[in-house]
């Protein structure tokens, strides 16, 4: 995968280069390393699924076009690392991002511990106003899980987090949760009368904050 490409560069380039569409959201799935994170784009974006793993580098990105309330949404999609190593890289993308998903794997408490964390990520890098799902990926591994959904879900409803749990292998829940966080950024940018939160237009200056907020760390169970 490569380190860091600019939009319209890439494999998806006709498809980034389409101009055609009433919006286009920022997405970045964030998330520990193994959790499924490219697994679950590749599976929304190509349909496919392999169980080897590649861990990313860096960053990478994939451009899918919908049809959500009659509008044409163009959402770019960016897959980040989950090794600590590429931090860097990857927090730098975080500006101007409408919307996360924020991933661990339902099978690693390990994962959920650093749920915590990667909100205080987003909550330091990002735009106020962006929406996150939480994800718990490899449902399909039920007998393996160390994360009950409960706790789950009670931790998504106390970070103001959507929550699902799905599969990237077996395609559970995978188009349900873009719908989602598609329909929540729809939502929020109805409440914002005067525009302050399109997304389709200047992403990148809208509503951004200046100055990080202090970390707050610490795990989540
Ligand atoms: P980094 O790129 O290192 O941050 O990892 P990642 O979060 O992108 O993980 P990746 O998608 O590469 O998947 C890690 C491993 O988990 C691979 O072997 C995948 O095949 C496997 N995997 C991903 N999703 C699922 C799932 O839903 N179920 C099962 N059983 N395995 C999965
Ligand atoms: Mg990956």
């Amino acid at each position: 995968m490569a380190l860091a490409k600019d939009p319209g560069t890439g494999p998806e380039q006709r498809d980034a280069a389409d101009q055609n569409f009433d919006y286009m959201f920022k997405l970045l799935i964030i998330g520990n390393s193994s959790v499924g994170k490219t697994s679950f784009l590749f599976r929304y974006a190509d349909d496919s699924f392999t169980s080897a793993f590649v861990s990313t580098v860096g960053i990478d990105f994939k451009v899918k076009t919908i049809y959500r309330n009659d509008k044409r949404v163009k959402l770019q999609i960016w897959d980040t690392a989950g090794q600590e190593r590429y931090r860097t890289i990857t927090t730098a993308y975080y500006r101007g991002a409408m919307g996360f998903l924020l991933m661990y794997d339902i099978t690693s408490q390990e994962s959920f511990c650093a749920v915590q964390d990667w909100a205080t990520q987003i909550k330091t890098y990002s735009w106020d106003n962006a929406q996150v799902v939480l994800v718990g990926n490899k449902l399909d591994l039920e007998e393996d899980r160390q994360v009950p959904t409960e706790d789950a879900q009670r931790l998504a409803t106390e970070l103001g987090f959507q929550f699902f749990e799905a599969s990237a292998k077996d395609n559970i829940n995978v188009k349900q949760v873009f719908d989602k966080l598609v329909d929540v950024i729809c939502e929020k940018m109805n409440e914002s009368v005067n525009g302050d939160a399109s997304p389709s237009v200047n992403q990148k200056g809208n509503g951004l904050k200046d100055t990080p907020h202090s970390s707050q760390g610490g795990c989540a169970c």
